[in-house]
């Protein structure tokens, strides 16, 4: 009798370890062993070791999906500027380089010749150009904006309610991130729209602003990359908030280097609106000097007749 119960134990015991062996912060590793250890497939036969008791870096995560992507694995993936030097990341995924640690190398390359210097989230920040590009350190993302819209609700929410339950809900999904940083919340009800700075002091290197960001554009645009599924979905008041949509930017301790980062979609349309109004004005002289060349040569043929 004795014996069946410690049996009994032993299975239950290893049973609910075998459980507790997996990853709460990335749903694509794999994780064995005691003491548990898990890691994320980046490259053929390269397995990254993973830290679960954190956010996994965005720059391993961004190598997870390039390489599931390549194997056709499942990904799923595929306000304003709150600064003057703020930018969107238009390039999307790429398979980049990082450090041991998770940060991404200053300078990367698209395989090809071509090469760019990014910024503490990966984001280009600067022109591309050939491999003899010199990036000489990566500039730190200390300013995100997300801009979320969220469902529609049958109770109205205010700025107020959200900024509390947006800072809470960052805080318990993102693995404790300090919701000190959680500094501004914008909401505009009409438009579904809640605009959200997070934001650090220049210089500060504990929190990392981008893996936080990066998880939640997943958790809004795809799929959790947590392993629970359970959606983001801050409570406010006796009601949960379901988000369907999000934008986020960047702002950099130094501004990025683009060239014409502001010929934005209303200039090129001006621009293009300004060409047609040329060739037509064009078009109009080209004709009518024609008709008056045509009225001429008759009127010089009436002379000769007379
Ligand atoms: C994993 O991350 C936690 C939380 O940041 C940290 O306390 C711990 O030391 C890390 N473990 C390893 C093995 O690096
Ligand atoms: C890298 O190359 C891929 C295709 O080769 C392209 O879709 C992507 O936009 C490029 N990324 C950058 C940042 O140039």
């Amino acid at each position: 009798m004795k014996m069946w119960i410690v049996v009994f134990l032993a299975a239950f015991v290893a049973g609910a370890s075998a459980q507790s062996c997996s990853c709460e912060t990335m749903k694509w590793a794999t994780c064995d062993g005691t003491p548990c250890t898990c890691f994320v497939m980046v490259d053929e036969g390269v397995k990254q070791p993973l830290n679960c008791s954190t956010l996994i870096p965005k720059c391993f995560l961004m190598k997870a999906e390039m390489y599931r992507a390549k194997k056709g694995l499942s990904t799923r993936t595929i306000g304003g500027k709150p600064d003057e030097s703020a930018f969107v990341d238009n390039d999307g995924i790429y398979d980049p380089q990082c450090e041991n640690d998770g940060k991404f190398k200053a300078k990367q390359c698209n395989n090809t010749e071509e090469c760019w210097c990014v910024n503490s989230a990966g984001v280009r920040r600067t022109d591309k150009g050939d491999k003899n590009l010199v990036c000489d350190k990566l500039v730190e993302t200390f300013w995100v904006r997300l801009q979320l819209t969220h469902k529609p609700v049958t109770t109205p929410v205010t700025a107020a309610n959200l900024k509390a339950a947006i800072a809470d809900a960052i805080h318990k999904r993102y693995k404790n991130f300090n919701k000190d940083l959680v500094q501004e919340v914008e909401y505009d009800p009409e438009a579904r729209l809640i605009v959200v700075d997070v934001k650090k002091a220049k210089g500060e290197r504990k929190s990392d602003l981008s893996n936080m960001a990066y998880y939640m554009e997943k958790d809004v645009k795809v799929l959790p990359l947590f392993k629970n599924q359970d959606k983001f979905s801050p409570q406010v008041g006796s009601q949960n908030l379901e988000m369907e949509n999000i934008l986020v930017y960047y702002v950099d301790e130094e501004p990025p280097t683009f060239t014409m980062k502001n010929l934005s979609g209303g200039i090129i349309a001006v621009i293009v609106v300004v060409v047609l109004a040329v060739v037509a004005g064009l078009l109009v002289l080209f004709f009518a000097r024609k008709r008056s060349q045509r009225y001429n040569k008759a009127q010089q043929r009436e002379m000769e007749n007379m």
